[in-house]
């Protein structure tokens, strides 16, 4: 029997009907509501792709059911910014061309933004050690770390 499930999505609230509450929040993103910046990659919780932010916290979409969000705070890429105001983050990504194919930006996008929320003044170090489990397997780690380096220093001068 279908349930619905209440939760927030990037400012708006919003209300899903499900037959299976333990559905991947990922499914109701993208298919419920048309929310494509998290990506299915592994569908098991092991690459980053499908991260968005709950509560202020990075969490892997596709082992999170749509239960495990009902009445919390969801933020996906789309919540960040758009084409024309992107968030510092986006802005130093597309600065950098941190992406290749580009199926990992938005979970590295998406990590960082949670890791700054929380650290202002990073060192490479940490932001190295922030992205560390974001798989990409284009090999654009360097242009990631850089992008979210500049990011960080835009972010601390307001
Ligand atoms: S698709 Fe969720 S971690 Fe890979
Ligand atoms: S840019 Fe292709 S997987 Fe990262």
């Amino acid at each position: 029997m279908a349930s619905k499930i209440s939760l927030e999505v990037n400012g708006a609230a919003v209300e899903i009907a499900v037959d299976d509450p333990a559905m991947p929040l990922l499914y109701a993103l993208r298919n419920d509501l048309a929310l494509k910046g998290p990506r299915f990659g592994c569908g098991l919780g092991q690459c980053g792709a499908c991260t968005v932010i709950i509560d202020g916290e990075a969490v892997r979409s596709c082992v999170t059911t749509l239960e495990a969000a009902a009445g919390r705070k969801v933020t996906t890429l789309e919540g960040l910014g758009s084409p024309e105001r992107p968030h510092p983050i986006q802005a130093a990504f597309i600065e950098h061309q941190a992406a290749q194919c580009g199926y990992c930006s938005n979970g590295m996008i998406m990590q960082a933004k949670a890791f700054l929320d929380r650290n202002k003044r990073p060192s490479d170090g940490e932001i190295r050690q922030a992205l560390a489990d974001n798989l990409c397997r284009c090999g654009t780690h360097i242009r990631v770390l850089a992008a979210i380096k500049l990011a960080a220093e835009r972010i601390q001068r307001g």
